[in-house]
């Protein structure tokens, strides 16, 4: 059943409280409700019908008389007063047997809750939509050690605690976790003066990797008043780590839960992309504290209210707190990885969809990711003074409100007098807008003629022109710029922007900081992109000139067995000699474009992409890469050797990465003795996992990969690497075969995601080896996507997107994947969730 926007009305009562009693029991939860309901004004339709799933009704009443409601699969509906009135239940429910992670479940015999966007239903009886808010007072019974839930504690004593949530909160922020938990405590003082309680929660043996976690959560508290003057509510802040958990983690109000991957960290077991990856997730989720909790959606639809604005939010703290060049790289890397590749398929949709079966399926790329990007682009649009204001007045004017992205729109137009309707088509129309440029010299006078197009996407066939920012800057031919960066706003279809004044031709550098989620497509010469490899004055147009540059060799290679650009190992080696470049920038400079980055560009070009002769050709560039620096690697891999104890910051790992990128290319040409070296020696979990992929990539890792596992094989995160990197830097004619193998190590469980991920996912992540003209790659993630989706169709749907891209493929491929999608479709009790999935990937 397909649910619409447009469809939307009010709920047709308001709650003023609601009392929540936990009975906890694995088996045998009793869950207590007393809720106050009174007529809403503002609603037409007084229907009242309450959503619940799976649950065991006991009892049931309003105002003290027991009722008998009309129930079905999906919920309960009865007679009401007209008039305030108060309805009462009781359920009973079972966590220990709910492995879909939603609702209330338990991980490792400890209670948690996750009930974002729609598992407030599997607790109780309730209006589970996000425009129905309310204040929550929650009491919790059981022998548990630790009894949490949202809000401040009120009354605890032996087997029973209570929590008063004073701020009104849609059902999706509820959390109740129960268990024998150990804290990492500390304090916060907001600007304000008011002293805040902090704790991470975690199972004994996991203290010693709170520290950094609650490091970033301070700093992010404090970037939200500095930055946004945003201060915490509460007198209390607790985070859980939780070991089975579908995503990253949960912003519930004043109790986040986090999967464990996305919070504990040690150097000895977390890399510096996880340290970072972490101080993120957390900083993401306290910023939901006002991006989503106080200001919320009225609906599902407006995801990317919350999403969107929350994800820039967290690239900015990160920014701030790291290399802000490095990091929009890497965003850009993601975006194009994930987003682009999700709205040049079947599964395109807008930033703010206008229908869907299952909500969880929009958790997408586009929503957080391009959300992100628009929030971006606005602020470039409007300045950063004016985007201040709005975002004051936005917070402001909606507190305590459930918006949509009109609210939103409406802040920035009565801030800046602005109009937006252009703006919003970016909310409205999905695809990725491909912008192409041709230039023209006369006179001194230099233009540059752009024309957009956006391709139809799955149900929109006509694209209007966006409003797209341009930032450009001009470089002269002696390698000066001599026009420093300039914003162009492009609002048409075609568009002409011209530079006077100037002595020669310049060279342009166009889309500089990516100031748009769109595909540029311009005629440039190699020598070009070299040059702004060596000149450009942009880090990101600067990367972006090597990668291209890179991409256009390799395609040459894969197409026309052409040899490795000479051009491009000379520019990529001036650019890695450079000292003065930051070496976390050079480390990505050094990368090349991923596999499935290829085979769009190869299919956006008319071709049908060949995974193995891809990743052949990569192979081939990396040996040459490596020749071409044979005497360069060995001098970085010294000088950035990293001396004293482990940092993960910014500064220490931006030196780790280019001393590994080092390493891969030394490992090349001396068959992996310096990795074993350094594998040897590795005191931290970069070092350790960067010498091993090393050695396995050289086919040496036998004698490491043992290793490892006895070292860790007690560290639950750590044996989620050790599975996928086997699978990752395996040949692709094994890929398949070593994922099935590790299928049946004894610590291979699908009940856990993440370690259903490592395994799984390690096998749609390589190329490759998952697009194996066999088809045992598709067979074998089939296979599991079959047997997952009883138990956790959250996670089945998900992982079904590695199928997105199957049209680019020959039709041999095609014929194994369309069987495959239509052997998991044919699945008797396939859930609703994976079937929408494949249904649209189908359809595409
Ligand atoms: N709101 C969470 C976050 O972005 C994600 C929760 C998604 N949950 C889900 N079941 N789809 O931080
Ligand atoms: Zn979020």
């Amino acid at each position: 059943q397909t649910i619409y926007l447009k469809d939307y009305t009010p709920f047709g009562y308001l709650i003023d409280g609601v009392e929540l009693t936990f009975r906890l029991h694995p088996t045998a939860t009793r869950v207590i409700s007393r809720i106050r309901f009174r007529p809403n004004p503002d609603a037409t339709d007084h229907r009242f019908f309450l959503h619940g799933e799976g649950l065991t009704l006991i009892s049931a009443a309003i105002d003290g008389q027991t009722v008998t409601p009309d129930r079905t699969d999906t919920g309960l509906t009865c007679p009401v007063p007209d008039a305030p009135f108060v309805w009462e239940a009781e359920v009973e429910i079972s966590p220990s047997t709910n492995t879909a992670l939603e609702g209330l479940y338990m991980s490792n015999g400890m209670y948690c809750t996750q009930c974002e966007a729609e598992g407030f239903r599997n607790i109780t009886y309730y209006p589970d939509r996000p425009d129905v808010m309310a204040p929550f007072s929650v009491r919790i019974e059981g022998d548990e050690k630790i009894l949490l839930s949202n809000g401040n504690p009120g009354n605890s004593g032996t087997g029973f605690a209570e929590w008063h949530d004073p701020w009104p909160k849609p059902a999706y922020l509820f959390a109740l976790v129960a268990g024998d938990l150990v804290n990492h405590p500390d304090t916060f003082t907001t600007r304000s003066g008011k002293k805040v309680e902090l704790n991470i929660w975690v199972r004994p043996g996991d203290e010693g990797k709170c520290a950094f976690g609650m490091q970033a959560l301070r700093d992010s508290m404090t970037w939200d008043e500095e930055v946004y003057g945003r201060e915490y509510d509460l007198d209390i802040f607790n985070i859980v780590a939780v070991d089975d958990f579908n995503m990253g983690a949960m912003e519930n109000k004043g109790l986040n839960i986090f999967n464990s991957s996305a919070v504990l960290a040690s150097p000895e077991t977390s890399t510096d992309t996880n340290f970072e990856r972490i101080e993120a997730i957390i900083a993401h989720e306290y910023f939901h504290n006002w991006t989503g909790n106080r200001i919320t959606c009225r609906d599902w639809f407006q995801l990317c209210l919350k999403e969107g604005l929350t994800v820039y939010r967290d690239s900015q703290f990160t920014s701030d707190m790291r290399s802000a060049p490095v990091k929009r790289i890497s965003d850009v890397i993601a975006l194009r990885a994930r987003q682009f590749r999700e709205d040049n398929g079947p599964l395109a949709h807008p930033v703010r969809p206008d229908s869907f079966v299952e909500i969880n399926n929009f958790y997408t790329a586009t929503v957080y990711e391009k959300g992100a990007e628009l929030i971006g682009i606005l602020k470039t649009l409007v300045g950063d003074n004016a985007y201040a204001k709005a975002l004051d007045l936005y917070f402001n004017r909606h507190d305590g409100e459930a918006c949509t992205i009109e609210d939103w729109l409406q802040a920035f137009e009565d801030a800046t007098g602005r109009d937006l309707s252009q703006f919003k088509r970016w909310y409205e129309q999905a695809g990725t807008p491909r912008l192409s440029v041709a230039d023209d010299f006369k006179d001194g006078t230099y233009t540059l003629n752009f024309e957009q197009k956006t391709p139809a996407t799955p149900g929109q066939d006509i694209k209007d022109a966006r409003v797209i920012p341009i930032a450009v800057g001009l470089i002269g031919p002696n390698g000066d710029e001599v026009h420093e960066t300039t914003v162009l706003e492009m609002t048409g279809a075609r568009q002409s922007f011209r530079f006077d004044g100037l002595s020669a031709k310049p060279i342009p550098s166009i889309l500089r900081g990516f100031s748009a989620p769109v595909i540029l497509e311009r005629e440039i010469t190699n020598a070009e992109r070299a040059f702004l490899l060596a000149h450009d004055t942009d880090p990101f147009n600067k990367w972006e000139a090597g990668l291209s540059l890179a991409r256009d060799g390799l395609i040459a290679m894969i197409h026309d067995g052409a040899a490795p650009d000479s051009a491009y190992l000379d520019a990529v080696q001036t650019m890695a000699r450079d000292d003065s470049l930051d070496p976390a920038f050079r480390a990505l400079a050094l990368g090349l474009p991923s596999q499935d980055d290829l085979a769009q560009a190869l299919y956006d070009q008319g071709h049908t992409p060949d995974p193995q002769a891809i990743w052949e050709a990569l192979e081939t560039l990396r040996h040459a890469k490596a020749q071409a620096m044979q005497d360069l690697a060995p001098r970085l891999y010294a000088q950035y050797q990293v001396t004293g104890p482990y940092q993960p910051n910014a500064e220490q790992s931006g030196a780790r990465s280019l001393a590994n990128a080092a390493l891969a290319m030394i490992t090349r040409l001396d068959g992996g003795a310096q990795a074993q070296r350094q594998y040897d020696n590795a005191s931290n979990m970069t070092q350790q996992l960067a010498a091993w992929s090393c050695l396995l990539q050289a086919g040496k890792g036998e004698a490491a990969t043992a290793a490892f596992y006895d070292q860790w094989q007690h560290d639950r995160l750590v044996i989620d690497k050790w599975f996928m990197l086997q699978i990752l830097n395996a040949d692709p004619a094994k890929t398949a075969d070593t994922a099935a193998r590790l299928t049946k190590h004894p610590d291979f469980t699908m009940k856990n995601p993440n370690r259903f991920r490592s395994t799984l996912g390690g096998l749609t992540a390589s190329s490759a080896g998952f697009h194996h003209a066999s088809g045992k790659g598709y067979e074998l993630l089939a296979n599991w996507l079959i047997r997952l989706d009883p138990l956790n169709p959250q996670t089945t749907a998900r992982m079904c997107s590695a199928f997105e891209t199957w049209k680019r493929y020959d039709s041999d491929r095609q014929v194994h994947i369309k069987a495959q999608l239509e052997r998991i479709l044919d699945t008797p009790s396939l859930s609703r969730d994976t079937t929408e999935m494949v249904t649209r990937i189908l359809a595409g």
